[in-house]
């Protein structure tokens, strides 16, 4: 080859090259997308889910759920009487469920299904977190987020049992504290291993840090309680087929079936009782001022585990781990 063939063939190469790029583009020029064995994969050129993945071709969590849409949810949390005023903000959430969209949270499905787990997810931690009443203004369901920490703790929650696994540090009080509130020693351990903080000598931060206790929460969401079962997530958004055992004890995909997986025997399998409803209220609540509607949160027997069989019996070692939050 003489020079003007090789530099007409690098023109070629180049151009080809750059085509290919170009082509790499999406529509709305905010995203690049690119094709691994069939599947589209895309990443956002922002920061937020900014990691190749199928869910990053999605809308992102703050396309669909805005600062005024968390204020509105949370709408009591700096009242002078809230228990954790200035803590709780719209950013921490954001940057917490940015490590957990390129999996799916809040990313799956269309719009519909990205708002309702949303709602699903921030419907749990608003009743673990109110300090609403029957009286209180703007009603009881307004008041999530009030609390970051439970106030008057009975015991300081170290459980010897864990002691080689997950022995507690000296002078360390593992009391419930975060968005879905964490509890002993054993669970402090497990979510610092996985966030990779070392919560167990300093269950503290969680509750000095908002965006790592939405993250403690969100992985929670996000994580089977026992190997072989499916996550919260995965019942609401429908990634779990139930067996014919699961059949039989009549959990379905919904929002039940996440109060059986995150709290067993405290919530479900018992009727419509007060701990059950408390948390669907929320759910219900959140999908009203999301303007999706409570209509779309499906019938009883999917809204609530009222009359479900637990996926983890009292007896069973993962339901020891779970039932203690
Ligand atoms: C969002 O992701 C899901 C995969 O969970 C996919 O089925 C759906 O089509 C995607 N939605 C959009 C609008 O791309
Ligand atoms: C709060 O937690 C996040 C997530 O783990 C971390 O990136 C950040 O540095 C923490 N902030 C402070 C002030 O420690
Ligand atoms: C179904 O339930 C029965 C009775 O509880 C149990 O023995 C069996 O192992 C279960 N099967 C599966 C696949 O979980």
């Amino acid at each position: 080859m003489d020079a003007k063939r090789v530099s007409a063939f690098a023109v070629i190469a180049i151009l080809s090259l750059s085509l290919l790029i170009l082509s790499a583009e999406a529509d709305d020029g905010k995203t690049d997308v690119k094709k691994v064995k069939g599947k589209k994969l895309c990443r956002k050129k922002e920061w937020e889910c900014n990691t190749w993945s199928e869910f990053c071709c999605n809308e992102t969590i703050s396309d669909v759920f805005q600062v005024y849409q968390f204020e509105n949810l949370f709408s009591k949390r700096n009242t002078p009487v809230a228990h954790a005023v200035g803590f709780w903000d719209y950013q921490s959430f954001i940057i917490a469920a940015n490590i957990y969209e390129p999996l799916g949270f809040g990313t799956t499905g269309g719009k519909q299904m990205q708002m309702k787990e949303i709602a699903a997810f921030l419907g749990h931690v608003g009743s673990k977190t109110t300090c609403g009443y029957g009286v209180a203004t703007g009603g009881p369901l307004a008041w999530g987020l009030c609390y970051n920490r439970e106030m008057s703790p009975s015991q300081s929650y170290c459980d010897d049992f864990y002691k080689f696994e997950f022995p507690c540090a000296p002078g360390a009080e593992y009391y419930g504290r975060g968005a879905l509130p964490i509890y002993w020693n054993y669970n402090y351990g497990a979510a610092g291993k996985a966030l990779k903080v070392d919560l167990l000598n300093h269950p503290e931060y969680i509750e000095q840090n908002a965006t790592l206790a939405f993250q403690a929460a969100i992985w929670k969401w996000i994580t089977p309680v026992k190997k072989g079962q499916p996550s919260a997530h995965d019942v609401f958004v429908g990634n779990w087929k139930p067996t014919k055992n699961d059949t039989l004890a009549k959990r379905v995909p919904g929002f039940g079936a996440t109060m059986n997986l995150l709290y067993g025997d405290l919530t479900c399998g018992k009727g419509d009782i007060d701990p059950m409803n408390n948390i669907v209220s929320h759910y219900l609540y959140y999908l009203d001022l999301l303007g999706v509607g409570r209509e779309q949160a499906g019938p009883h027997d999917v809204l609530t585990c009222a009359e479900q069989g637990l996926f983890n019996p009292p007896d069973s070692p993962a339901a020891v781990a779970s039932s203690a939050s």
